[in-house]
């Protein structure tokens, strides 16, 4: 019999008090999609960071093609085939995409001739993932779906054998995911291994042939994914059933605008808004639709006040915040959850009580009171089921899902008028994103009103009193969610305006 082209026997790893993987052994076969699913925290990450030589396990073996290794790095790793894409992306803004791709290479300075035969390599795995993307673009300017794009061709420039995806698709548009979909088949039938570590049930049924559910830092349950349905999965991953979907939130109560956004365009380094105008009652949740990159990230940034204006105005309760820029800080009556939290919401070496409390820093003139930080960051911890919960911990080492869970937790627990939530449940289990919806409902019910950008159509069909689309940087319609369908929607995130007035 072809012997398993990964295999990892009992793998331990303790961080501090926390036991990240408890006697783990997984096998990856040639061929096949090994779906890594659990809850925030699960230890889904750190065991395949494992296997990538990024961390040493303390306990444990693993085989590749059953030929024991012992990987001190992620360069010996890549050498024997292992690639990785992170949850956390891991280019370098400065430089263009090619120029990184480049980077990665162990033996080639990124400065190479043109024409050249890694050149040339280089840009034959971005053709094929990535046809729309300027190899000579700088990173920086590239979306979150874009920069995931990049990094799986880095990956396959490397010449993995077995690829590593850490939740790929949370960032993703759909037709986007599709696109990974096949690419991931395409990779198997090649004989490659691809493990795709994930918390949508769509991606399982899309391509998983295996099934492995950590729960603790422990296997939970494996089968081959036939044998599983979704309910089954989510009762593994959680440890119980999860209730039903939520009840969409209530009508607002009045018309009367709570926001004024009128003519409002912000160029953050070459990516626009233009002409950007609409109005929010109390209560009004307006969901922002839209294939990321198409200026999202500028809205956001523009309507918190971070960003000046270039044109237009944003008034929120009779009060135009779109000069608020000056004071260098969000006021407090906005709440802002922005996209890749690690790098715009949370400071990586604080622990989670100072990162808790960053909100109130000017009130507290930049010296917060250490006893009240740590008793507020308590309750928060509990309330939104941060783990590990202590507030001492560094913010660098929490999990992803539960890093958005600190950011949420800092932003929707004050007293609001405006809820700016950019992708807020990315990276979330399912019991997280039910617990992350309701607290920025409530933040409605409590007559705040919420700008909810987002990729997941289904949960804003559900949920968004209105839907409106964007388009390379402008509002292409708008609709209330009783009229809305999805063509309609599909035609506008394609760039085609709305023609009468919904
Ligand atoms: N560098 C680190 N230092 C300290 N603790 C860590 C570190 N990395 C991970 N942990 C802890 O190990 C546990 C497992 O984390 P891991 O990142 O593997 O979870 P995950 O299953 O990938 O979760 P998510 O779905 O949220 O990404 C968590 O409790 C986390 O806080
Ligand atoms: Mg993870």
């Amino acid at each position: 019999m072809a012997q398993p082209l990964v295999m990892m026997s009992s793998i331990r790893k303790q961080f501090g008090p926390v036991l990240a993987n408890d006697d783990v052994s997984v096998t990856v076969n040639a061929g096949e999609v090994l779906a890594l699913l659990g809850e925030n925290g699960a230890g889904k990450s750190t065991l395949m960071k494992i296997l990538y030589g990024f961390y040493a396990a303390d306990a444990g073996t693993i085989r590749i093609s059953g030929q024991p290794v012992s990987f001190s790095s992620p360069r010996e790793a890549m050498a024997a085939g292992i690639g990785m894409v992170f949850q956390q992306f891991s280019l370098i803004p400065a430089l263009s995409v090619l120029e990184n791709l480049l980077a990665a290479l162990p033996d080639a300075p990124w400065l190479q001739p043109r024409g050249s035969t890694k050149v040339r390599a280089a840009l034959r795995w971005l053709t094929r993932l990535a046809p729309e993307i300027d190899p000579n673009r700088a990173v920086r300017t590239l979306s979150v779906g874009e920069r995931q794009l990049v990094e799986l061709a880095k990956v396959l420039n490397l010449d993995a054998r077995v690829v590593i995806l850490d939740e790929p698709t949370s960032v993703l548009t759909p037709a986007e995911t599709e696109r990974l979909y096949g690419f991931i088949k395409t990779l198997t039938s090649e004989g490659k291994a691809v493990v795709l570590i994930t918390h949508k049930l769509a991606d399982i049924a899309a391509c998983a042939d295996h099934i492995v559910v950590m729960r603790g830092g422990k296997i939970v349950d494996e089968a081959p994914a036939r044998d599983r349905t979704p309910g089954s999965l989510v009762e593994a991953m959680v440890g119980r059933g999860v209730a039903g979907s939520l009840p969409p939130p209530s009508s607002p109560p009045t018309d009367v605008p709570l926001l004024q956004v009128r003519g409002l365009s912000a160029d953050i380094q070459g990516r626009k808004i233009r002409d950007v105008s609409f109005e929010l009652a109390p209560g009004e949740i307006l969901g922002i639709a839209g294939v990321s990159g198409n200026g999202q990230f500028t809205l956001a940034e523009s309507l918190a006040g971070l960003v000046p204006a270039l044109a237009g105005d944003v008034v929120l309760d009779g009060v135009s915040i779109a000069s608020r820029v000056e004071d260098g800080a969000i006021s407090g009556d906005v709440a802002y959850v922005p996209e890749r939290p690690l790098d715009n919401a949370v400071v990586a070496d604080l622990d989670l009580a100072l990162n808790l409390a960053l909100r109130d820093v000017r009130q507290l003139d930049f010296f917060p009171d250490r006893k009240a930080a740590f008793r507020r960051a308590h309750e928060l911890i509990s309330r939104y089921d941060i783990r590990p919960p202590q507030p001492t911990l560094a913010a660098s080492a929490l999990s992803g899902g539960n890093l958005q869970k600190l950011v949420i937790a800092r932003e929707l627990s004050g007293r609001v008028r405006l809820v700016i939530a950019c992708y807020p449940t990315m990276g979330l289990d399912v019991l997280a994103t039910q617990a992350v919806y309701r607290e920025m409902f409530r933040q409605a019910t409590e007559d705040a009103c919420v700008v909810w950008i987002s990729e997941e159509l289904d949960d804003l069909l559900s949920y968004a009193h209105r839907i409106a689309v964007i388009h390379a940087g402008e509002i292409m319609g708008i609709t209330r969610r009783e009229a809305a369908d999805r063509r309609t929607l599909g035609r506008w995130m394609a760039g085609h305006a709305m023609i009468e007035a919904a």
